[in-house]
């Protein structure tokens, strides 16, 4: 039984010395030390032994016993290091590895063209109104002073969707919409959107573009206050040291009417961009022709009033110096990340 134990010893060192993991070190205590293992088996024989011999070989199995729990415990710790050392190395974490880039947003220079827009009005006591895009005819040209047959109507070739509703071609329907809801009281709105006209697209022309749109009513207004009013917002958007122009013009709802120029950043020498005239043409103005009051329930009589209307994209080209309109739709990342 000596020798039994001796060889048993033997192997399973060996066997221990072999282990390069955890689980096998285990399985090996399993096998030698288990109740079902190799040594309780040996000691099962203990009964046929003589009562001298009985202590020795049981003595002598409890040092087997300790020795090899020794060795597994001792190579497990080698082993366990390994182990640990392997998944580290394995989940180990580039620290200087470059980052993965998560592109950011932003907005697009037409909306930062028309807040900035928004926050000089707002700055001067405005308020901002809204109107639908789809439109009545009433609302984008009858009451507008622009009946059915009215030669002026083919200033705006539009889009009809039936003979009575219509994509806006301008947002001086918001002129009326606000009249209508806010009568009798003063009106002192800008009115930014989308609107739609039967044009192809080119450089300088698009379907979609967008306006923002003003209108003042009120007691005692006057072309003086127009003038006032345009010719700071002109000079807050493009700078304090430009001039501000108004030349005559016709439009059905306003009397008089006028265009209005900024000179150009070339200071008068002349440009690719005026055309070497020195001046840029930026909006439409003029003060509420009274006829369209009346059409609105507000009376002539009693209020006045000026409107005005500007083409967004037509602004975004001259202050940011753009020849192309189609550049706004195009959503190249090169162009408006450049805003
Ligand atoms: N609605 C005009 C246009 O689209 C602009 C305008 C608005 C002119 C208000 C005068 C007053 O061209």
């Amino acid at each position: 039984m000596k020798e039994q134990l001796q060889v048993l010893k033997a192997e399973a060192l060996a066997e221990i010395g072999n282990a390069n993991e955890s689980k096998v070190l285990n399985e090996i205590r399993v096998k030698y030390l288990g109740k079902k293992g190799s040594l309780t088996a040996i000691l099962r024989g203990m009964g046929s032994l003589s009562a001298e011999e009985r202590p020795v070989i049981g003595e002598l199995a409890n040092k087997v016993r300790q020795e090899i729990e020794i060795a597994i415990d001792e190579r497990l710790i080698t082993v366990e290091a390994a182990e640990q050392a392997a998944i580290l190395a394995k989940e180990r974490i580039d620290i200087f590895l470059p980052g993965r880039q998560r592109k950011k947003g932003f907005p697009h220079p037409l909306q930062l063209v028309i807040e900035e827009i928004e926050e000089i009005f707002l700055g001067l006591g405005f308020t901002i109104a809204e109107g639908p895009e789809v439109e009545t005819d009433y609302h984008s040209f009858e009451a507008l002073n622009l009946p059915k047959n009215h030669p002026a109507r083919d200033m705006q070739d539009s889009l009809y969707i039936t003979q009575d509703i219509v994509l806006r071609p301008h947002t001086s329907p918001v002129q009326i919409r606000t009249m209508e809801k806010l009568n009798p009281q003063p009106i002192r709105i800008i009115a930014p959107g989308r609107v739609y006209r039967r044009d192809a697209l080119d450089a300088t022309h698009s379907p979609i573009f967008h306006q923002i749109e003003g209108l003042v009513v009120d007691e005692g207004i006057t072309f003086g206050d127009l003038k006032g009013i345009l010719t700071i917002f002109a000079k807050r958007l493009f700078g304090e040291d430009r001039q501000v122009r108004f030349r005559p013009s016709y439009f059905p709802f306003t009397e008089p009417s006028a265009e209005v120029d900024v000179s150009c950043g070339c200071n008068g020498k002349g440009c690719r961009i005026c055309k070497g005239s020195g001046w840029l043409e930026i909006l439409g103005a003029g003060s509420v022709n009274p006829v369209v009051l009346q059409m609105s329930k507000y009376d002539p009589d009693k209020v006045s009033g000026f409107a005005f209307g500007m083409g967004v994209e037509r602004i975004a080209m001259l202050k940011y110096e753009i020849n192309d309109i189609r550049v706004f739709l195009e959503n190249d990342q090169r162009f408006l990340a450049q805003f």
